[in-house]
C-alpha cells in the first residue's frame, strides 16, 4: 500500500468525516487526533533539517468509561494504514520488576509493522508464486523431458507431445478438475513449536533465545500429501516467502514504524497518583518514569534492528475518575501537550449510536437475526425507549456511557434471541415502545435489580 498517497486523501475534514460513521459526537476528539495524524504527513512533506526538528504532538483523551476513546483511536489506525498499537498501561512495571517493560510496546509495534509490510510484500509476488506452484505442481504430474541434444527425431516427437500433454494438463489444472487429486511434494518444514521463555520480565533475553535456537534448528525438506487444491496454496505460499526480500522488509517495517508509528496507551490514569496501596509493590511512577524516554524519543532495540521513537506518535487515554492528569508525574504530563475531553453521552446521542453507525447496535442484531430468516424492526419508539433508559439507569446506578446499550439490549431481546428458530420459526418481529417498557420498566425501578441485570 502506498502510504504517502492514502494519507494524501486524508485530509483533517476528511478523517473526521471517517471517524463520524462509526463515532457519535466527540468532536474535539475527532479533531485532535485528525490533526496530529495529519501533522505526520505534513512533516514528511517538509524538507530535511528542520524536518527532524517537528516533533509529534502526543494526545490525551479524557473522558469517562464508554463514551468512544479507545473506539476512536481503533478507527483512526484503520484508516490511516499506520502501524498502530493499542497497550494497557497498567500492564507494564518497572523494569527490574517481574512483567513488561515499557519498551516491549516499541518491539510489539515493530512487529506488527513487519507483518503489515510483509503481507503487502506478499500481496506484490503472490501471482509469481502461484505461477511457480503450478509449475511445480505440473512437473510433479508430468514430470518434463529434458531437452534432447542429440537431435534426434524421436527424441524431438517426444519433447513435442510432452510438452502438449503438459499443457492439457495445465487447462485442467487451472479450471479445478484437479482439485482434489493427492499430491505428494517437499516442504521446508520450519522449526516450529519452539517457544522459549525466557526469564520472566526479560524480554530482550527471551527474544535472543528464540532467535538463537530457531536458527540452530536445521530447517529440513518434508513430504507433504494433500489435495492439489491445498497443495498449491501452500507451494504458493513457500514460494512466495523466498521471492520476499525480509531484508528490506524489515527496514520499510522500521522506517514506517518510525515515521507514522502510532502507540495508543488506553488507562493511563491507572498508573498515575499515589503509589498503589494494595497489590505486588510495583511502583506505578517507575513506568511513568521509563514511559518518559520513549514518549520523548530514544532508539529501542528490537530483533529487527533499532527503532527510534523520536516521531512515534503517542495517544493516551484514561477516564481519569480517580486520579487527574495533573497525578501524572509532571514530566510526563509535559509529553502529552494535547488534552481532549470527550464528554459524556445523552439520550440523544444514545438514539444515534443506536442506528447511524456503520456498526451499530441495532444493525448488528437486525443482521443476527437475519441469518434465522427472522425480520426484526424497532419503531421510533422503541428506540427512544431504550435510549432512555440507559440514560436513565447510567444515572441511577453507574455511568458506563454507550456500554449500557448492551447490556439493555441483550436483556430486552434475551427472549426472541433464544426462541428463535425452535419457537419463532421465520417471521417478523416489532419491537414497540411499549414492548421496551414492559420488558425493562420492572427491572429499572427496583435499583437492585437492574444493579445485576443491566
Ligand atoms: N460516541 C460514540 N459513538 C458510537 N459508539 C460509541 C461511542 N462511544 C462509545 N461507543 C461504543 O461503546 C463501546 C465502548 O466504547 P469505547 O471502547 O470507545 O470506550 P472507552 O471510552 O474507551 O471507555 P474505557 O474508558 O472504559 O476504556 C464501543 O462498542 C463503542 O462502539
Ligand atoms: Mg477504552
Amino acid at each position: 500500500m502506498d502510504n504517502g498517497g492514502l494519507m494524501k486523501n486524508l485530509t483533517p475534514t476528511q478523517i473526521v468525516k471517517e471517524l463520524d460513521k462509526y463515532i457519535i459526537g466527540q468532536n474535539d476528539a475527532k479533531r485532535a487526533v485528525a490533526i496530529a495524524l495529519r501533522n505526520r504527513w505534513r512533516r514528511q512533506q517538509v524538507e530535511e533539517g528542520i524536518k527532524e526538528e517537528i516533533m509529534p504532538n502526543n494526545i490525551i483523551l479524557i473522558g469517562p468509561t464508554g463514551v468512544g476513546k479507545t473506539e476512536i483511536a481503533r478507527r483512526l489506525a484503520k484508516l490511516s494504514g499506520a502501524p498502530f498499537i493499542k497497550v494497557e498501561a497498567s500492564k507494564y512495571t518497572e523494569v527490574g520488576y517481574v512483567g513488561r517493560d515499557v519498551e516491549s510496546m516499541v518491539r510489539d509495534l515493530t512487529e506488527l509493522a513487519v507483518t503489515m509490510v510483509r503481507s503487502e510484500k506478499t500481496v506484490s509476488v503472490q501471482e509469481k508464486a502461484e505461477r511457480m506452484a503450478e509449475e511445480k505442481i505440473l512437473d510433479q504430474l508430468i514430470p518434463p523431458i529434458k531437452k534432447s541434444s542429440t537431435g534426434d527425431e524421436n527424441g524431438e516427437n517426444e519433447e513435442i507431445q510432452n510438452e502438449k500433454t503438459r499443457e492439457w494438463m495445465r487447462e485442467k489444472l487451472r479450471n479445478g478438475e484437479l482439485d482434489d487429486r493427492m499430491i505428494e511434494f517437499d516442504i521446508t518444514s520450519p522449526a516450529f513449536g519452539m517457544q522459549v521463555l525466557g526469564p520472566m520480565g526479560m524480554d530482550d533475553m527471551s527474544m535472543n533465545l528464540q532467535e538463537m535456537f530457531s536458527s540452530m534448528i536445521p530447517k529440513k525438506k518434508k513430504k507433504r500429501k494433500t489435495a492439489i487444491k491445498e497443495a498449491r496454496k501452500i507451494i504458493a505460499q513457500e514460494e512466495a516467502e523466498k521471492l520476499i526480500d525480509m531484508e528490506a522488509v524489515q527496514k520499510e517495517a522500521i522506517k514506517r514504524v518510525q515515521e507514522s508509528g502510532i502507540v495508543f496507551i488506553d488507562e493511563i490514569d491507572k498508573i498515575a497518583g499515589a503509589k498503589s496501596q494494595q497489590g505486588p509493590d510495583v511502583s506505578r511512577e517507575g513506568v511513568q518514569r521509563d514511559l518518559l524516554p520513549i514518549v520523548e524519543g530514544s532508539t529501542v532495540n528490537t530483533k529487527y534492528g533499532p527503532v527510534k521513537t523520536d516521531h512515534v506518535l503517542f495517544i493516551a487515554s484514561g477516564a481519569f475518575h480517580v486520579s487527574k492528569p495533573s497525578d501524572l508525574i509532571p514530566e510526563l504530563q509535559g509529553r502529552f501537550p494535547i488534552r481532549v475531553e470527550l464528554k459524556s453521552l445523552t439520550e440523544e446521542d444514545f438514539i444515534k449510536i443506536l442506528t447511524l453507525p456503520q456498526n451499530a447496535l441495532l444493525k448488528q442484531y437486525t443482521a443476527l437475526l437475519q441469518t434465522e430468516g427472522v425480520a426484526i424492526k424497532f419503531t421510533d419508539s422503541a428506540i427512544k425507549e431504550v435510549a432512555k433508559t440507559a440514560a436513565l439507569v447510567n444515572d441511577q446506578v453507574e455511568n458506563i456511557g454507550a456500554r449500557r446499550l448492551h447490556t439493555i439490549l441483550t436483556t430486552l431481546l434475551e427472549d426472541i434471541l433464544f426462541e428463535v428458530p425452535d419457537k419463532m420459526p421465520k417471521s417478523e418481529v416489532e419491537i414497540s415502545g411499549e414492548m421496551v417498557n414492559s420488558k425493562l420498566d420492572k427491572i429499572v425501578r427496583n435499583r437492585d435489580l437492574s444493579k445485576y441485570i443491566l
